[in-house]
């Protein structure tokens, strides 16, 4: 995103706190922020047990953190449980009929649970896993639509110490069988059918298609959300209603070790199969409620929607486990935004006069494109915080949002973070940080984040390098599942010493984090991760492609694009059909969000000498630049004409 990184540098604007916001919120000044976090700096332990200390525990820690690069213990010998800190201490004061999910379907039916149904609704659930066999530490994949079950499935999983994996509902088939297989789950909590953009999704058809031929998966438990006929297989699948008829209401949330498991996230990687990115329980819920609670300012009656599908990250830290633990009232909403019309959200927002909003900047570009009429057709004047997340948020979006959005009186938090980091770790505070159009900010309390360069370095203010994180930190992965050693190379081998983000990133003169996106082979489209080694291995299970590379380009509302340059093998011929098919094929493979924009035959892909792919070409290629820097390593440059010309 060339043509964002240059309007960061441009981007002198500043927009202080509002005297309201400030005097309400959890850090009043901006000199208050910068005192509490030098002193966090100073002892992260000491900020973070305090942090703790706000959760209910079963059993005290007895060590704040085990410290052994790169593997971090927090709350050490502590016990305690997820759901219970999310439902249950919230149910002996007024809160217990407080609205903790009001829920939206696409075509318009609408559900309200309290903390005390939610607490009933979950405590259900977990008595329907123990009698389908679910045990302590046992993998539960969850392939749902956006309808309170998903988080209900998810509670409960955490209540009886089940270690969920949520496989977001537009990926495919194969996603599911791959994540079956990495996790050993054996039981799958699904739905008939879910609603998108008007259409019916067929949930559980891909799961049967996931399961043919597997004897591994015992259970699919199925919730019912439509009218649909689906197939239920005899001996596997049995209905949630009809299960809910056999349990009862009561079950005790299990407490269990600070370390345990609570959850196994997939995201992609540079190099092979997604990532099975492990969470546990103690210093995960302290990141996600601590920083829910500082940056999005939760009053108790605060209406918050975080616009994000359980199926990510943000879904479960922002949407389920953060603003739950406290005891927010969250906003669910399953459909697309623009479905009837370009103002579903601003409809569903001045209905239930939502408060705090929290999207992506890719639906954030999408609605300036659908046009300002839209949102002014809708009273949206009770918001009063925004939030941003999964993307540089180019200063235009960020105008638009804080005019449009935010009537110009709502502070915008644009929140860096990442699944590995299970928090958010850069961000303003709303009563505290003067916003800049385009930046995260600063680092949250505990959090140490530097510039470096090459050999980890500290870069001065200005120079542009590698972000990394120098301390743990609570809610950081613990590994990969499965997987230690790539853990070790993907994190902590790249900068000694130093968590490695993936990211490339600046600091201002004030400090300020710039963004300036990833610097592996990801790609972020639209505010998703997706590896382009991954699209490129599903481009060559199709029969007609030898080699493929996939590089991203500018794109103007979903930040990247997909581009493939495809060579094929003899005896096939490029065309727009088998280019259509190749783009259905990858849709298949993955999920419809990795279906390339654009297939661009090759005769062949500008390799070095040593026979690497050279991206860096082919990215200038895609973007329709012209080519610049080193090209003497290439190994036939003849290839480099024949590629651009291609794109004419
Ligand atoms: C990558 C992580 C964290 C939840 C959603 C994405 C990019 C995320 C920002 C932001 C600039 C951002 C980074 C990061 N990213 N938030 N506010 N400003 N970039 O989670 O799929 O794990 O992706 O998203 O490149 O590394 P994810």
């Amino acid at each position: 995103m060339a043509k964002n990184t240059e309007s960061h540098q441009e981007e002198t604007r500043v927009f202080k706190p509002s005297k309201e916001i400030a005097r309400e919120a959890e850090v009043k000044s901006f000199a208050e922020y910068k005192k509490l976090h030098a002193k966090s700096l100073k002892n992260p332990e000491k900020f973070w047990a305090r942090e703790a200390s706000n959760l209910v525990w079963s059993k005290k820690w007895k060590k704040v953190l085990n410290w052994k690069l790169p593997y971090a213990e927090w709350f050490v010998g502590g016990q305690l449980n997820a759901s219970e800190n999310c439902l249950d201490r919230h149910l002996d004061g007024p809160r217990r009929n407080k609205a903790a999910i009001i829920w939206e379907g696409e075509p318009g039916d609408k559900m309200t649970l309290t903390y005390q149904q939610l607490h009933r609704e979950v405590c259900v659930f977990a008595n329907i896993l123990k009698r389908n066999g679910v045990k302590k530490g046992d993998r539960v994949l969850i392939y749902m639509p956006l309808i309170p079950e998903a988080v209900i499935a998810m509670l409960g999983c955490a209540r009886i110490g089940a270690v969920h994996t949520v496989v977001f509902g537009g990926f495919s088939s194969d996603s599911i069988k791959d994540r079956l297989a990495d996790s050993g789950a054996k039981i799958v909590v699904t739905a008939d059918a879910g609603y998108r953009r008007g259409q019916i999704v067929t949930i559980k058809q891909n799961v049967d298609h996931a399961l043919a031929g597997s004897t591994e998966v015992k259970r699919v438990i199925v919730a019912k959300r439509t009218d649909i006929e689906v197939n239920i297989q005899e001996d596997r699948d049995v209905w949630w209603h009809q299960e809910a008829q056999y349990v009862s209401a009561d079950c005790p949330a299990v407490p269990v070790d600070s370390e345990h498991p609570l959850f196994i996230l997939y995201t992609s990687g540079s190099t092979g199969k997604p990532k099975g990115i492990l969470h546990t329980t103690g210093g995960y819920m302290v990141g996600t409620a601590a920083t829910s609670r500082y940056i999005f300012d939760f009053k108790e009656n605060d209406i918050y929607w975080c616009t994000a599908d359980v199926g990510w990250i943000t879904g479960h830290s922002y949407l389920v486990y953060g603003p739950l633990a406290n005891g927010t009232t969250c906003m669910l909403y399953e459909g697309a935004p623009n479905w009837p019309e370009p103002d579903r959200f601003w409809k569903i927002i001045a209905e239930q006069r939502v408060t705090i909003l929290y999207t992506a900047p890719t639906a954030i570009r999408a609605f300036m494109k659908w046009g300002d009429d839209w949102p002014k057709k809708h009273d949206l004047s009770s918001l009063r915080l925004l939030g941003s997340v999964g993307e540089p948020i180019n200063p235009e979006a960020w105008m638009w949002y804080h005019k449009m959005i935010g009537a110009g009186r709502c502070p915008i938090m644009d929140t860096w973070w990442q699944t590995e980091t299970g928090a958010i770790l850069i961000s303003p505070l709303p009563g505290a940080t003067p916003l800049k159009p385009g930046t995260a900010t600063l680092p949250f309390f505990g959090v140490d984040a530097a510039i470096v360069d090459d050999k980890g370095k500290e870069l001065p203010h200005g120079e542009s390098g590698k972000l990394v994180i120098r301390k743990p930190w609570p809610s950081m992965l613990r590994t990969i599942y499965g997987d230690k050693a790539r853990y070790i190379k993907t994190y902590w081998s790249e900068v000694k010493g130093c968590y490695f983000t993936g990211d490339g990133a600046r600091r201002d003169k004030d400090g300020y984090f710039w963004i300036v996106g990833r610097i592996d082979d990801v790609l972020n489209v639209a505010g998703h991760r997706l590896g382009t080694a991954e699209v490129e291995s599903a481009i060559v299970g199709h029969d007609s492609a030898a080699e493929a590379a996939v590089v991203g380009r500018p794109d103007e509302i979903k930040g990247q694009g997909v581009v493939a340059f495809v060579v094929l093998k003899e005896g096939h011929a490029a065309s727009k059909e088998l280019a259509e098919k190749i783009r259905s094929h990858v849709a298949k493979a993955i999920g419809p969000i990795a279906k390339p924009d654009e297939i661009r035959f090759a005769e062949a892909l500008p390799k070095t000498r040593s026979g690497k792919i050279m991206r860096r070409l082919l990215k200038q290629i895609a973007a329709g630049v012209q080519i610049t820097g080193d090209t003497t390593t290439l190994e036939d440059l003849s290839v480099l004409t024949r590629l651009s010309k291609n794109g004419e």
